[in-house]
Formats: C-alpha cells, structure tokens, sequence
C-alpha cells in the first residue's frame, strides 16, 4: 500500500514496458486507516480534535509559524486571507497570472481587482523586478505563488511591501516542506496558506492550512474560521458563551481529514526526499537532450531548497509541446500542461487587469510540460519516460 519505496512496485520486466505510467498517484503511508479509526474511537469527529492540534502543531514547528489553522482547501485559506486582508470593492491585489485560479478568485470575491504582473523566465514566479510599477494607492496585498514548489524572491517582495505598507499574502499551495534562504514558504509573508489536494506532496484528499505569520492576524483568523463567532475563546474558556462577532464562514477541517493529513505529515521527510531524488534522475538523464537545446529544464536559484512538487520541460514552441504531450501519451504516459494564464480566462477579463505586457507568461504557459512525479514513482519508469523524449527528439 505505500508507495515510497520502489521495492513497493517490483513488476515484471514484461510488464514494466507495457505499463500506464500515471502523472499523479497520490501517496498512502500507512498509518492514515489506524488514525482515522482512532479519530472515530475518541468521539469527536467534527473539527477541533486531537487530529487538527497534530496537524496545526506540526506544520507550525516546521515553519516555526506563530499560528497554523486547518481549512478544507488551499482556497478556504486564500479566501480567510483575503477577509484578514480586509481587502473589498475596487482594492487591487498584485499576483502572477501564471497560477491557480483561486489565487485571484478569493480576492475577486469580495470586489478587489486582482493586478497580474509577468513572472520570471527561471523559474516562472512573480518577477520580483515589475511589481513596484504596478503599485496604486488602491494596492492592498501582493501574493507570491511560490511555483512547484520554488521559493519567489521574498527578500525583494517583502522589502517592496513594508516600503509601501502592503500585506505578502504566500500562494505557499505547492510550498510544504520547500525553502527560501532557510525558512519554510508560507512563514514569511504575513499570511500564507497551503493545500492537501490529492495532487500535491502531502494530501488528504481536498484540505488546506493557513498560516498566521503576523500575530495580529491569529484571534480574527480563529473567528473568521468559526462562522464569525467567538467559539475558539469560548473553549479557552474566555467567554462563558459563544456569539456571532464578525463576518466569517464554515472554514473548520473535519477530524477525519486532519487524521489522514496527520499520518502523512509525520511521513513529510521520507515523502519528500522520494521525489527530491526523483527530480534529480529526471535532471541528469535529461541533461544530454537539455544540452541540444531541444527542452529546457527548470531551474532552482541557489537561495531555494526545492520539494520536488513537479517536474517540468519547456519546449521549443506550444506545437512541440503538445506533440511531445501527445506521443508520451500514446506510449502511456501521463504528461499534462498545466494553467491557463488567469489574464485570457473569461472570468480573468471580467474581473482582472494585466499590468502591462506579460510576455513570458503566454510563452511559458504555451511551452510548458509536466512530466509524472509522484511518491513511488520508479527509478526504471523515469528511465522509460526519459527514453521515450529522446525516441521523440531523435535523441
Ligand atoms: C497555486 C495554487 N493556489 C491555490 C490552489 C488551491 O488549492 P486547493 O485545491 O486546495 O483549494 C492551488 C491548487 O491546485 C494552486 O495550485
């Protein structure tokens, strides 16, 4: 059942050749049934058990976080961000365009504009270097999306958000366990948020965290979380009742999950070092086909420790890369694209504005490949996904 260690997948030679290489397959640990029955053994299987103290304390040691709170999604802990952000009508929000959907729709929600600035040509991430231009008096927040997994230039972005009294909001989805100069994404800004979707390191199925860097933040994000209420204070035994004292909604995890998470988190290292090392097969067999310039592979600066959250080529025009995409497919392996830039999105038209031209959005997005990579991901099936680039380039 877990998926970590190849001995897991011993398959035939015969049948390694011919076999389906997915692009995600989301891992089980082990522990995650004997959580969940001890969940269920302990009564309480709403929110605020055992189960979501593991998982909020854990993430919080991790990232030496002042406050952890469990969400069920990356996008309930965008949305509370945006309602600790205070953000409302005609507010704008400066974030990449090059991102999930919720980046901008938790904001646009509540009437603020998100502002998409281009990102990066190395590593696809908020280009630190445009987003002072793109300030307005009306300018609230800016989120950095860390993109699988690598870490935006924080020092540059925080530096620009004290200088103009903006929150850093972190898009930190694909970020746990991943670094910049030392500190956990989603502990540097003032908010951050995580998910545990079925497609990312660590998962629960549908799940999420926020992370309450800025004390200031932690009581109405407890709020916020609770329907609007002051429950939280009223179990601390702050207040002999609880009551509706703010605007909030259902943002609590169920035990359920967390105890799911929580079996998966205390794997975090193992998890995340199976696909470290996988990244790095997938680097040094590709590098002869890098060196003929026929792909590009990504880059990690030096001030970032990857997770190894994807892996990803970018081709040489959007006809190679869907021509590649679709001769992996043919042999069975799962090889996708990934987003949409937000700023051609029906919705992103309606609701957003790009500032300026975002040149290296379009292009990357066009060009972009994500080849499989998931905990149990073979040694011998990246082999066969790296020869079958080069049978397609010739290679
Ligand atoms: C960059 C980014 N932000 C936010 C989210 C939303 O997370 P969730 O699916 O947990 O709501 C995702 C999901 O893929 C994402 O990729």
């Amino acid at each position: 059942m877990l998926a970590c260690s190849p001995d897991n997948y011993r398959l035939s030679q015969e049948s390694r050749v011919t076999e389906r290489i997915p692009f995600n397959k989301p891992a089980i640990v082990g522990r995650e049934l004997e959580y969940i029955e001890r969940a269920i053994s302990l009564g309480n299987i709403s929110s605020d058990g055992e189960f979501t103290r593991r998982c909020e304390t854990l993430l919080a040691e991790r990232g030496n976080i002042h406050r952890v709170l469990m969400t069920p999604s990356g996008t309930a802990a965008l949305e509370m961000a945006s309602m600790l952000a205070n953000v409302g009508p005609g507010d704008e929000v400066i974030m990449p365009s090059f991102t999930f959907v919720s980046t901008a729709s938790a904001f646009a929600r509540s009437g603020a504009v998100p502002v998409f600035v281009d990102v990066r040509e190395d590593t696809l991430n908020l280009d630190e270097t445009l987003i002072e231009a793109a300030i307005t008096p009306k300018t609230r927040a800016i989120v950095p999306v860390h993109y699988a997994g690598v870490g935006c230039e924080m020092d540059a972005i925080c530096e620009l958000a004290e200088r103009h009294r903006l929150l850093v909001i972190e898009d930190a989805a694909h970020g746990v366990d991943a670094s910049y100069r030392g500190r956990e994404l989603g502990s540097i800004g003032h908010l951050g948020i995580y998910s545990f979707h079925e497609t990312k390191n660590i998962v629960c199925g549908e799940g999420g965290a926020l992370c309450v860097n800025d004390a200031r933040f932690a009581e109405r994000a407890e709020i916020i979380r609770d329907k609007g209420t002051d429950r939280q204070q009223f179990l601390r035994g702050a207040v002999d009742k609880y009551t509706w004292v703010d605007h909030g909604s259902s943002y609590a995890t169920a035990e359920i999950l967390c105890a799911f998470l929580c079996a998966q988190l205390e794997d975090a290292e193992r998890l995340t070092s199976h696909r470290r090392a996988s990244v790095d097969q997938y680097r040094s067999l590709l590098a002869p086909i890098a060196a003929t310039q026929r792909i590009e592979l990504p880059t990690v600066p030096s001030s970032c420790r990857g997770n190894g959250h994807a892996f990803f080529l970018r081709l040489e025009s959007r006809a190679t890369r869907d021509a590649l995409m679709d001769h992996l497919r043919s042999e069975g392996i799962g090889a996708v694209f990934h987003y949409i830039p937000l700023h051609s999105s029906p919705m992103g038209r309606k609701v957003a504005r790009a500032h300026g031209e975002l040149r290296v959005t379009d292009s990357a997005a066009g060009r972009l490949l994500r080849l499989p990579l998931f905990p149990g991901l073979e040694p011998q099936q990246i082999v066969r996904v790296v020869d079958e680039i080069g049978r397609f380039f010739g290679v």
